[in-house]
C-alpha cells in the first residue's frame, strides 16, 4: 500500500488484483496440508485470532514438537454437502500484493475423484505433488489424467519432501523427465518443475539456498506471475441468458455472465437454438451502461428485435456461431452410487440450459489410474467413461477444449434431483445433423378417426406373477369384441423376438423398456389401443415411457399385490428357482421394484378378481 490514507484506493487495488484459481492434487502423505498451510501462513494474510489459535492448536495436537503445524489450518473443514453429494473439497482463500487466490483442495485416494473433479473444473492451475523419495505413483496418473480431462493446461510439479533426499538434484531430473513423457501421453501442454520442502519452506514462498542448482521461481512467485491465457476472451460472443429481465413494460434485458468473446453495441448477434438475428442496443454491467463487455463479466443485453429469448438460449456473434447439436461424444465421470445405465433420462444441464438426455452408449470406460480403455456397460461411482449423449433437444455447445462453460456438463437425476455426473463435450456426432424427420401425410389422428377410436397406451406394470398379463388379456378382449383395433404387448412374447438379446441386468431391462416404449409408440401412430404387460420396474423408464406420448394418451396401471402372495402362487414356478438362487436379479427378490406414485389407475390385485380389475380399467378408459 503506497499510501496508507488512501483506502479506498487500496480497496480497488486489491478488487481488481487478478484472480488465480487452483487445484492441489496430492495425498496427506506427501505433504500436501503442509504446504498449502504454509502458502496461506507465508502470504501473511492468516488473522492475528486464526494465528494464536493456530500456535495453541499446534502445542496440543501437532506433529511437530510445539512448532506450527501447517497441516491443522487445513484440518477440521466441514464436508460440502452439494445436492446430495458429500463433497470434500476445501475452497481457501488467500491474497498477496500481486494476486488472490483460491485453492481446492482435494483429498487424494480414489474414491475422491468426484472430489477432485468438483474442484478441478473451475481450477486454472493445478500443483499436482510428488513424494521425491517416491516418485511418480499411480496416483500421480491417476490425478494427472484428471486434470487434463478437465482441461486446466496449467500444471505445477511440486517435488516435495526434497531434503529427505538431501536435496538431490539427480532425483529431481529423473522425476522430470519421467512426468515430461506423461504429460506428453495426456496432452497437459506447460508443466512447471519445482523441487521444495514445504516443512522447511524450501522454494516454497522464496528461494532457497539448500538447492542452489534451482534456478527457477518459488511456487508462490510461479503462482504469482503465470500466465493462465485469457483463452475465452477470443473469438466470438457466447452469452448464456440465466434470466430475462423485464422490470417494467418498456424494457427487456437478457441476462448472464459471458462465457467468451465480447459484446459491442451495434454488434450483430444470432440467438440459438433458434437461429432468429438481432443487434445488441445497450449493455448494463451492474447499474451502469457500458458500450462494450468481455467475457467474465456478468452483464444485461437489450436487443433491436422483439423475438423470443428465454433461459438456457445463448446470445452469440453473428458471423461466428458456435455449433448447434443434440448428439455428443463426451467424456463422464459417474459421482452417484447407483450405477449409470445407458437408455435412461437424466435431465442435462449445460450452461444455463436443462435439456433431457440419455447416454446411448457407453463406447469404453477409462481407467483413471492406468488410462486403459475397457469394455463397459455400465458406469460406478468414480469410473470415467467415454460416451455417446443423445438429447432431447440441440442446444449450443463448444467443445470443452474450446470453452469450459459451453463445453463442461452435468447429469441430474431426475428423481432425486442429485448431480450424478460431470462431463465434458468432446464433439458433435455427424449423424445427428444428416438424420431428419419425414412428414407423414396421413397422421395419427387419421389413422385414428377411420378406426373410430382415440389412439391409447395401457402400461400394466407390477411384479412378476401379479396377474398383468391375465387382465391385460381381459380388457383387450374386452375392448376386441367392442369392435376396437387393440394390440396386447406383452414382456414374455416380446422377450422371444425383438428383445431375445436382453436379460434382466439393470441395463437390459432398460433397453427392454426403451424398445418396447417406442413399438408402442409406432402403434399409437398407428391409431391402434395398445396394451403393454411388461414388470417395467423402474420409474425412470415408465416415465420415459410415459414421456413419449401426448397428454392424456398414456395410462399407467399399477397391478398391486404383496411380494408374498405372488411368491405363494408362483404360477410359473420362478420364485421358487430365485429363491434357490437358481434365478439372478429376480425382480423383488434380488432386483428392485419401484412402486409406482402416479399412477392413472392402482389395481389392487390381492383382494380382487381379475375380472373385477378388469372392469375397473374398462371403466377409467371410458370406452363403451
Ligand atoms: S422387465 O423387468 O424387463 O420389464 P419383462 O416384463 O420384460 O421384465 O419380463 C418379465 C418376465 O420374464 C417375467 O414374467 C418372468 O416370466 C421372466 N423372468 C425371467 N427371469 C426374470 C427375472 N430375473 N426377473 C423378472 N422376471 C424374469
Amino acid at each position: 500500500m503506497s499510501n496508507p490514507t488512501d483506502i479506498a484506493g487500496y480497496l480497488k487495488q486489491h478488487e481488481e488484483k487478478p484472480l488465480l484459481r487452483f487445484i492441489t492434487c496430492g495425498s496427506v502423505d506427501d505433504g500436501k496440508s503442509t504446504l498449502i498451510g504454509r502458502l496461506l501462513y507465508d502470504s501473511k494474510r492468516l488473522f492475528d485470532d486464526q494465528l494464536a489459535a493456530l500456535t495453541a492448536d499446534s502445542k496440543r495436537h501437532g506433529t511437530r514438537g510445539g512448532e506450527i503445524d501447517y497441516a491443522l489450518l487445513l484440518d477440521g473443514l466441514a464436508a460440502e454437502r452439494e445436492q446430495g453429494i458429500t463433497i470434500d473439497v476445501a475452497y481457501r482463500y488467500f491474497d498477496t500484493e500481486r494476486r488472490k487466490f483460491i485453492v481446492a483442495d482435494c483429498p487424494g485416494h480414489e474414491q475422491y475423484t468426484r472430489n477432485m473433479a468438483t474442484g478441478a473444473s473451475t481450477a486454472d492451475l493445478a500443483v499436482v505433488l510428488v513424494d521425491a523419495r517416491k516418485g511418480l505413483l499411480t496416483q500421480t496418473r491417476r490425478h494427472s489424467y484428471i486434470v487434463s480431462l478437465l482441461g486446466i493446461r496449467h500444471v505445477v510439479l511440486a517435488v516435495n519432501k526434497m531434503d529427505l533426499v538431501d536435496y538431490d538434484q539427480r532425483v529431481f531430473d529423473e522425476i522430470v523427465a519421467g512426468y515430461r513423457a506423461l504429460a506428453a501421453q495426456l496432452g497437459i501442454e506447460r508443466v512447471t518443475f519445482i523441487p521444495l520442502s514445504a516443512l522447511n519452506g524450501d522454494n516454497l514462498s522464496a528461494h532457497s539456498d539448500a538447492m542452489p542448482w534451482y534456478q527457477g521461481p518459488s511456487l508462490l512467485e510461479h503462482l504469482e506471475t503465470v500466465e493462465v491465457s485469457a483463452q475465452d476472451t477470443r473469438g466470438g460472443l457466447r452469452l448464456p441468458v440465466q434470466f430475462v429481465s423485464r422490470p417494467h413494460q418498456n424494457f427487456r434485458g437478457f441476462a448472464g455472465t459471458i462465457a467468451a468473446g465480447n459484446a459491442n453495441v451495434g454488434d450483430e448477434v444470432v440467438v440459438l437454438p433458434a437461429g432468429r438475428r438481432s443487434r445488441v442496443t445497450a449493455i448494463f454491467v451492474g447499474d451502469s451502461e457500458t458500450a462494450s463487455a468481455r467475457a467474465g463479466q456478468a452483464v444485461t443485453l437489450t436487443l433491436a428485435d422483439e423475438i423470443d429469448i428465454s433461459r438456457g438460449d445463448v446470445i452469440a456473434a453473428a458471423d461466428d456461431p458456435p455449433q448447434v447439436a443434440d448428439q455428443f461424444a463426451a467424456h463422464l465421470l459417474w459421482m452417484d452410487d447407483a450405477a449409470l445405465l445407458p437408455g435412461r433420462p437424466y435431465w442435462l444441464k449445460l450452461g444455463t440450459r436443462t435439456v433431457a438426455a440419455t447416454v446411448s452408449e457407453i463406447k469404453h470406460r477409462i481407467d483413471v489410474n492406468t488410462q486403459e480403455h475397457l469394455a463397459a456397460k455400465r458406469l460406478e461411482l468414480n469410473e470415467v467413461g467415454y460416451v455417446n449423449l443423445s438429447l432431447d433437444e440441440p442446444v449450443a455447445f463448444a467443445a470443452y477444449v474450446e470453452n469450459r462453460t459451453l463445453g463442461g456438463f452435468i447429469l441430474i437425476d431426475r428423481h432425486s434431483n442429485n448431480t450424478v455426473a460431470a462431463g465434458t463435450l468432446d464433439f458433435a456426432l455427424r449423424r445427428a445433423g444428416n438424420v431428419h424427420w419425414q412428414h407423414l401425410e396421413v397422421d395419427k389422428a387419421a389413422r385414428a378417426r377411420i378406426k373410430g377410436q382415440p389412439p391409447r397406451v395401457l402400461w400394466f406394470t407390477g411384479l412378476s406373477g401379479a396377474g398383468k398379463s391375465t387382465i391385460a388379456n381381459l380388457v383387450d378382449k374386452r375392448l376386441h369384441a367392442l369392435g376396437y383395433h387393440t394390440f396386447l404387448l406383452d414382456g414374455d412374447n416380446v422377450r422371444h423376438g425383438l428383445n431375445r438379446d436382453l436379460g434382466f441386468t439393470d441395463e437390459d431391462r432398460v433397453e427392454n423398456i426403451r424398445r418396447v416404449a417406442e413399438v408402442a409408440k409406432l402403434m399409437t401412430e398407428a391409431g391402434l389401443i395398445v396394451l403393454v404387460s411388461f414388470i417395467s420396474p423402474f420409474r425412470a423408464e415408465r416415465q420415459m415411457a410415459r414421456a413419449r406420448f401426448e397428454e392424456g394418451e398414456f395410462l399407467e396401471i399399477f397391478v398391486d399385490v404383496p411380494l408374498e402372495l405372488a411368491e405363494q402362487r408362483d404360477v410359473k414356478g420362478l420364485y421358487r428357482k430365485a429363491r434357490a438362487g437358481q434365478i439372478p436379479n429376480f425382480t423383488g427378490i434380488d432386483s428392485p421394484y419401484e412402486t409406482p406414485e402416479h399412477a392413472e389407475v392402482h389395481l389392487d390385485a390381492g383382494n380382487h378378481s381379475p375380472e373385477k380389475l378388469a372392469a375397473q380399467v374398462l371403466e377409467k378408459l371410458g370406452l363403451k
